[in-house]
C-alpha cells in the first residue's frame, strides 16, 4: 500500500494560529515522517485554501486585488509552514488552474448524473453593504442550541448545520446591520438527498472510524441530508460554466477539498515521472485525512457524497482523523477576533520543535483541551530540557571529555543492557501503534517513557563513578548510552525532525544509519569503538517562571 495524507487545507485569510497548526497540519506531518521512516511510500499534500468572502474581505482591507492579496499570503504561509518543519510534498492553491478545472469537472459530471438542480433562492442581502450575505455573513441565534453568535451556514457551538434564514434575529457579520432584505437569485443545488444511501453505506462500512468522526457523520445522516446551494453570488472563486450564472462561483466548500486533488495534480506537474491519478484512483493507496472537528460534516458527508455523485472512481479516505478545540486559557483561538498565539510569533518565542512536541502532547484528541503557558513550559523544561536534552547532553560531554571523543571499545553488555534493549522494543513498538493509531498524545507520553529508561539506566550504572574502579564497563556503558542517543533520535524523528537531525550530525551517521524503522532501530552495535561524534550545545532551553509570566502578559493570557 501507498499512502496518502491530506491536512485540511488552511483558510488564506491571515496567519494561522497553534489550534490550527495541532488541528490537522502537524499530527499529519508527523504521520507522514513517521511512515516516510518506515520504509513506505506517501504523498503528503496540503495548501491554502482561497475562496470564499474572508479572503475577499481581507484583501479589501489591505488594499488589494484579492489574487495580489492570495499570492502574498500563500507565499508567507508557505515559508512559515517550511520553517516548523511541515514536510508537505505538494502544497497548492484552490485558487490554481487545476482547481478551477477539476471543479468545474466536479460539477459536470454531478450534473450530468442528475445530482444537481437549479432553483431561484432568497438570499440575504446587506443594504448597508451594498451586497449579498454569504452564509456565514448573516449570524444571528441559533435555533438549536440558542448560541448567539452562531453563523447561517454553520453553530460551531453545536456544529448543526444551517441556511442563514433558519437564525434568530439575523444581522450583518460585516456592518452588523440588520437592514437585510431578501433577494431573489438562481443557484446550483447539491441534491445530497439522492446520495444519502450511498454515503451511509460507505460511512457504515467504516466501523473502526474514531467515536467523534462518526457521531459527526451520523448526526448529520440521521437529520437526514437536504440538497445544499453550491453556488454563491461572488466574484472571487470558480466560475460556474452554465449559461445563466455569470458572476456566479462555487461555494467555497464545494471547490476547496476538491483542492487536495487539484494540489496533487500541480505536485505531478512540477517534475516528471509523477502520476497523480495513480494517487487519486489507484487501488493500491490507503488514504488519511486529518482535520478539526468543525471540518467533519464536509469531510464525512458533503465531499464524500460529490465524490460519489460523479460517478468516477475517485480515492475516498480510508481514515479520518478529527480533532476536538484546542483552546487559550479557557477560550477559542480565534483569527478574527486575533486571539491566541499566532505562527509567526510562536517562532520567536521557542524553536519549531519544542512547539510540536509540546502541542502534540497537548493535542485535543479525546476532547476539547487547553494551551497555557504553564503547561508548556512544564512540556519544555520536564520532559524535553529534564528527561530527554539533558541525557543526550551528559552523555556526549562525559564521552567527549573521557573518551577523546571516539566511541570507547571494551567491556561486554551484560543484564542490565539486556534489560534497557528490551526496554526499548517495547517502547519504540509502544510509539509506532500509537502513531498507526493516530493517537499523538498517547505516542509522546510513550517517547517520554522511552526517555525514563534511558535516564534509569544511566543512572544505575553510573557510568562516572565506574570509571575508577572498571574503566572496561564505564566504556562499555558510555557506548551502550551514545548507541541510546541514536535510537532516541530515530524515535524522536517524526515529532522533532530538526533535533533529530542536529543528533545525527553530531553523531556523524550515514544516510542508512539515520533513516531505519522504529523497531529496527533498536541495535546497539551500530555506533561501533572509535567512531568519531560531536558534543551537542544543550538541545533546550528551559523557560523561568519570569519569562512565562512575560510570555503570558504579552500574549494576553489573563
Ligand atoms: N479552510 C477550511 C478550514 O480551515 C478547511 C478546508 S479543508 C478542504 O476550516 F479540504 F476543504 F479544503
Ligand atoms: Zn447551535
Amino acid at each position: 500500500m501507498k499512502h496518502l495524507i491530506t491536512s485540511a487545507l488552511p483558510y488564506i485569510n491571515g496567519i494561522k494560529h497553534l489550534g490550527n497548526l495541532i488541528g490537522s497540519m502537524l499530527p499529519a506531518d508527523v504521520y507522514a515522517r513517521f511512515l516516510r521512516q518506515q520504509g513506505e511510500t506517501v504523498l503528503f499534500i496540503c495548501g491554502t485554501d482561497e475562496h470564499g468572502t474572508p479572503a475577499e474581505l481581507a484583501a479589501l482591507e489591505a488594499g488589494l486585488e484579492v489574487a495580489e492579496y492570495c499570492q502574498r499570503q500563500y507565499e508567507r504561509q508557505a515559508e512559515i509552514y517550511q520553517r516548523f518543519g511541515l514536510s508537505f510534498d505538494g502544497f497548492g492553491r484552490t485558487s490554481s488552474p487545476e482547481n478551477h478545472e477539476l471543479t468545474q469537472h466536479f460539477y459536470q459530471r454531478l450534473d450530468e448524473n442528475g445530482f444537481i438542480q437549479e432553483r431561484e433562492i432568497n438570499q440575504m442581502y446587506s443594504l448597508e453593504d451594498d451586497r449579498f450575505l454569504p452564509d456565514r455573513y448573516v449570524v444571528g441565534t441559533c435555533p438549536r442550541c440558542g448560541y448567539q453568535s452562531a453563523r447561517g451556514d454553520q453553530c460551531e457551538n453545536c456544529t448543526s448545520v444551517l441556511n442563514p434564514t433558519d437564525l434568530i434575529q439575523p444581522r450583518s457579520a460585516i456592518s452588523g446591520s440588520s437592514n437585510l432584505e431578501v433577494r431573489q437569485s438562481k443557484h446550483l443545488f447539491l441534491e445530497l438527498n439522492l446520495l444519502a444511501d450511498e454515503v451511509k453505506n460507505w460511512v457504515e462500512s467504516h466501523p473502526h472510524w474514531t467515536l467523534l468522526t462518526k457521531s459527526i457523520a451520523m448526526k448529520w445522516l440521521n437529520e437526514g441530508l437536504q440538497s445544499r446551494c453550491i453556488t454563491r453570488d461572488l466574484s472571487w472563486g470558480v466560475p460556474v460554466p452554465r449559461s445563466g450564472f455569470a458572476g456566479k462561483v462555487f461555494y467555497v466548500w464545494f471547490d476547496a477539498p476538491i483542492g487536495y486533488l487539484a494540489a496533487t495534480k500541480a505536485w505531478s506537474q512540477q517534475a516528471p515521472g509523477r502520476d497523480w491519478l495513480s494517487w487519486w484512483q489507484g487501488e493500491d493507496v490507503e488514504y488519511v485525512q486529518f482535520m478539526a472537528k468543525d471540518n467533519l460534516p464536509f469531510h464525512t458527508i458533503m465531499f464524500p457524497a460529490a465524490i460519489l455523485g460523479t460517478r468516477e472512481p475517485w480515492k475516498l479516505p480510508d481514515r479520518i482523523k478529527g480533532f476536538n478545540w484546542l483552546n487559550y486559557y479557557g477560550g477559542k483561538f480565534s483569527t478574527s477576533a486575533k486571539r491566541g498565539i499566532f505562527l509567526d510569533r510562536a517562532l520567536d518565542v521557542l524553536p519549531a520543535d519544542c512547539w510540536r512536541y509540546a502541542l502534540l502532547a497537548m493535542s485535543p484528541e479525546s476532547s476539547d483541551s487547553t494551551f497555557t503557558w504553564e503547561q508548556l513550559q512544564t512540556k519544555v523544561n520536564k520532559d524535553l530540557a529534564d528527561n530527554f536534552g539533558n541525557l543526550v547532553n551528559r552523555i556526549l560531554k562525559f564521552a567527549a571529555a573521557r573518551f577523546d571523543g571516539k566511541i570507547p571499545a571494551g567491556g561486554t553488555p551484560g543484564e542490565p543492557e539486556r534489560q534497557l534493549e528490551a526496554q526499548c522494543q517495547a517502547g519504540m513498538k509502544a510509539i509506532a501503534r500509537c502513531l498507526n493509531d493516530l493517537e499523538f498524545r498517547k505516542a509522546t507520553n510513550a517517547l517520554c517513557a522511552l526517555w525514563a529508561s534511558g535516564n534509569q539506566y544511566i543512572d544505575d550504572r553510573a557510568p562516572w563513578a565506574l570509571l575508577k574502579e572498571n574503566p572496561d564497563r564505564a566504556a562499555m556503558v558510555v557506548r551502550t548510552a551514545i548507541n541510546l542517543i541514536r535510537i532516541y533520535a530515530i524515535a524522536v524523528n517524526p515529532f522533532m525532525p530538526a533535533t533529530a537531525s542536529q543528533i545525527f550530525d553530531a553523531l556523524h551517521l550515514s544516510a542508512s544509519e539515520r533513516s531505519s524503522s522504529l523497531t529496527l532501530a533498536v541495535d546497539f552495535c551500530v555506533l561501533q569503538p572509535d567512531r568519531p561524534f560531536e558534543v551537542l550545545p544543550p538541545l533546550f532551553h528551559k523557560l523561568d517562571d519570569a519569562r512565562v509570566a512575560e510570555l503570558r502578559s504579552s500574549f494576553g493570557g489573563d
